[in-house]
């Protein structure tokens, strides 16, 4: 197997705004992916940082009345908190708005320069005469050029689906204010995609899945549009060298975030970022949406080609979440902040569900609330939970605590489960968690029989060794199920940890069996999820 360092990245989230239930699709299953690694003893850093620059973010601070700085150092605040209340346990958590990131975009663009790849053109766009600012699409709204759609967005229609460009628009207006806008000429900087094309053409299918690559080589078949990565003033973000005024657009300095945080956690382990980065120690994976792939697959390794840093090993691409088998909307109380869910019920309970649902695939992955609270009800603390609190309980009232040995059923049950241990660790490795899941759900099923069909709360009473058995089999094989369970829910099998006294479990704990141990004192472990929590959600998330 290969054991190179891992760097594993989730697209960094804007910091203009709360972490919601959509983003943690991404977050949670990047942070299992990084937990099972390290479960298995390899060496794999989670990294991450807010995207803090960009007109967006210009715009909300402006409407706040305070500064950009200290919107996103609010956001920061925020975000930093709501992760790790859902357990997602970065190695490092950073910022696009430093010294560090600047360096490195300044590098890159300084490599592109020098190859020459970059050209300077000038430009027309609208321009708003009240703000004094260029408007990028998503702030101009007017007529569709294709159906005259009124009231459409400068990008896109919602009526006949056209993509456009703003300048196309015959009545362009400011979104906000409605002021009309004008055309104005700028100089503008281009980053030369075209110049990529065949090493493009070549290296995506060879670090994306099939399903994301074909549908990339639609773009790549044709020739690439050059791209425009200058931005003027006023604009929050870095100032392109040698060009007073005139500033990086977001997308040059939000991934190279995940170098320049990289950097700051190696400064604090004292590792060689250089090493990492640039002399291809490491092996690199992205996690992110469908709806930045064009970033990640084209521009970004263009970049860092350019640049003369690691290339990704793997863009991993997830779907979007549905909320009750829509899109999350604010008016049916379906847009769920990370914060108004954590207010009344435990991270656990969504991670579980979370992995549940998630594979490998491109597909939207839907939050049914009711299905929600019956699988974690019925399975998680039904199924899973109980079968450990009966055994634990029963141990503790009837038998001071104290293993003995597994019964001769009991051996084979725990083998069995043990050398599920490989299969569920592929399904894990592949990202295909639902799989792993459904396989530990079953060992749950299983156990259950075991333990229904043995009746330790009578035998205890006739035959107390048989019993006390049964018992440790029992215990056995839920702490089995605890060890795969880790990756996802990690402070639960915590308190598994506790209850036996154990130190924090690697995958390869699953292969042993403890016998003749005394287990600690019982602590409930989860407890049902109430639907008035659930409906408490939705309320509070309903605007
Ligand atoms: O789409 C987004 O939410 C961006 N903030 C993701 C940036 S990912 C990376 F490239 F920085
Ligand atoms: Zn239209």
């Amino acid at each position: 197997m290969n054991k190179k360092t891992m760097i594993v990245t989730s697209g960094l989230p804007y910091a203009n705004g709360p972490i919601h239930l959509g983003h943690l699709v991404e977050y949670l299953q990047t942070d299992f992916w990084v937990r099972f690694h390290k479960m298995q003893e390899r060496e794999c850093f989670y990294i991450c940082a807010d995207d803090t620059h960009g007109t967006p973010i210009m715009i909300k601070a402006r409407k706040l009345g305070i500064t950009p700085e200290e919107l996103i150092e609010k956001s920061y605040e925020e975000h930093e908190k709501d992760f790790a209340d859902f357990e997602v346990n970065f190695d490092h958590y950073s910022s696009t708005h430093s010294e560090a990131n600047k360096a490195v975009v300044d590098d890159i663009f300084q490599k592109m320069q020098e190859q020459g790849h970059v050209e300077v053109r000038t430009i027309e766009q609208l321009y708003c005469e009240h703000e004094q600012m260029f408007l990028p699409d998503r702030f101009v709204k007017g007529s569709c050029p294709k159906c005259q759609a009124a009231d459409q967005y400068g990008d896109s229609c919602d009526v006949c689906g056209a993509t456009y460009s703003p300048m196309e628009m015959k009545d362009p207006r400011n979104a906000d204010s409605g002021k009309p806008l004008t055309r104005r000429e700028s100089e503008h900087v281009f980053f030369k995609l075209s110049n990529f094309q065949s090493f493009l053409r070549e290296w995506v299918p060879e670090h994306t899945a099939s399903e994301v690559s074909n549908k990339l080589q639609e773009w790549l078949k044709d020739d690439l549009r050059d791209w425009d990565i200058s931005r003027d003033e006023p604009y929050f973000g870095f100032e392109i060298p040698g060009m007073p005024k005139k500033y990086f657009y977001v997308w040059v300095d939000a991934p190279v975030g995940y170098i320049s945080t990289t950097q700051e956690w190696c400064k604090k382990e004292n590792r060689d970022w250089d090493a990492l980065w640039k002399k291809g120690e490491a092996d690199v994976y992205h996690f992110i949406g469908k709806d930045i792939v064009y970033f990640h697959t084209l521009f970004w390794p263009a970049m860092l080609k350019a640049g003369g840093y690691t290339l990704p090993q793997q863009v991993f691409v997830h779907g979007f979440l549905n909320v009750n088998g829509a899109k999350m909307s604010k008016s049916k109380g379906t847009f769920i902040s990370a914060r108004t869910y954590l207010n009344h019920l435990d991270a656990t309970y969504l991670r579980y569900y979370y992995a549940c649902k998630l594979n490998s695939s491109v597909e939207d992955i839907d939050l049914n609330l009711e299905d929600f609270t019956q699988k974690v009800n019925a399975d998680l603390i039904g199924k899973i939970t109980n079968l450990g609190s009966r055994g634990a309980q029963m141990l503790g009232k009837k038998c001071e605590g104290k293993m003995t040995s597994p019964d001769l059923d009991g051996a084979k049950l725990i083998q069995m489960a043990q050398e599920k241990g490989e299969v569920i660790a592929q399904h894990f490795q592949e990202r295909n968690f639902s799989k792993g899941m459904t396989e530990i759900r079953q060992l749950a099923e299983e156990g259950n029989r075991y333990f229904d069909a043995k009746a330790p709360w009578t035998s205890i009473k006739t035959n107390p060794e048989e019993a006390q058995k049964v018992l440790t089999t029992t215990i056995n094989y839920f702490r089995i199920m605890a060890i795969y369970l880790k990756p996802i829910l990690p402070s639960y099998v915590a308190k598994v940890e506790a209850l036996l006294a154990e130190e924090p479990y690697l995958w390869k704990d699953a292969q042993k069996v403890l016998e003749n141990y005394t287990i600690g004192k019982f602590e409930h472990l989860a407890k049902r999820v109430e639907s008035k929590s659930v409906e408490a959600i939705v309320e509070e998330s309903t605007v």
